[in-house]
């Protein structure tokens, strides 16, 4: 990993902000924000798009070889994902990949193609970078690590609020048992499971609105890196 970059490591399960704020927090330090979940999720849905059996391991690595994905950021500076070609980045937003991208997530074979496609782009330029194992596997060496979670509930009801924002309908009940089941997922894969690195720091967002966890997070990393 070049040293003349910095770099922010922000981990946490699905719906605690951590995107909102990565990409947030990037701004106001003038860092690239990187969404390595963008990644998985164009992965997952070149599965789909493919017909390949996402619990087929042996399928997915195989539809790996040729795969082309591209990652770059638009002149708004808003990261994008190509799929052999094609501008994915709304596509990979819907509930039938992340359904997908919580299964091949787990797949060791996708999780090792991604990894050096994700330490690129540390090595282009400071990054926050937001997902479930940066501070563990991806950038170990970060300078600053933070585990960001909130109350299941509390995520469910800001994914609701994201969903309805969308214009899609959803339920409380059923935003609720879908990060309940993809929490598990995610905690209990063998490889790369989510959990907080020993030396990240816990941010805990339940009672915290958008600009109060900005506030935090600001405050944790120029203790760490200076303002
Ligand atoms: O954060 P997200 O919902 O966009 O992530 C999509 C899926 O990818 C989710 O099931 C977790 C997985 N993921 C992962 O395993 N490792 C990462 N670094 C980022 C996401």
């Amino acid at each position: 990993m070049s040293m003349k970059f910095r770099s922010v490591a922000i981990d946490g399960p699905a719906g605690a902000g951590k995107s909102t704020l990565a990409r947030r927090l990037a701004e106001k330090l003038g860092f690239l924000y990187v969404d390595t979940g963008a990644i998985y999720r164009t992965v997952a849905l070149a599965v789909l798009e493919a017909g390949t059996d996402p619990a087929d391991e042996a399928g997915v690595a195989a539809l790996l070889e040729g795969l082309d994905i591209k990652m770059a950021y638009g002149p708004d500076g808003v990261q994008r994902m190509y799929l052999a070609g094609e501008d994915v980045s709304e596509a990979i937003r819907e509930h039938r990949v992340s359904g997908v991208a919580s299964r091949t997530s787990a797949i060791p074979a996708v999780r090792s193609f991604l990894l050096d496609f994700q330490r690129k782009q540390a090595q282009e330029g400071s990054v926050v970078m937001d997902g479930r194992d940066i501070g563990t596997v991806v950038l170990p060496d970060a300078n600053v690590k933070i585990f960001l979670t909130a109350a299941p509930e509390a995520r469910a009801k800001r994914r609701l609020l994201e969903l309805e924002q969308r214009g899609q309908e959803a339920d409380f009940d059923t935003v609720l048992r879908d990060i309940q089941e993809r929490d598990y997922k995610d905690e209990h894969r063998p490889i790369a499971p989510l959990k907080r690195a020993a030396d990240a720091v816990l941010l805990d967002t339940t009672q915290l609105n958008l600009d109060q966890s900005l506030e935090a997070l600001l405050s944790l990393v120029k203790e760490k890196i200076g303002p």
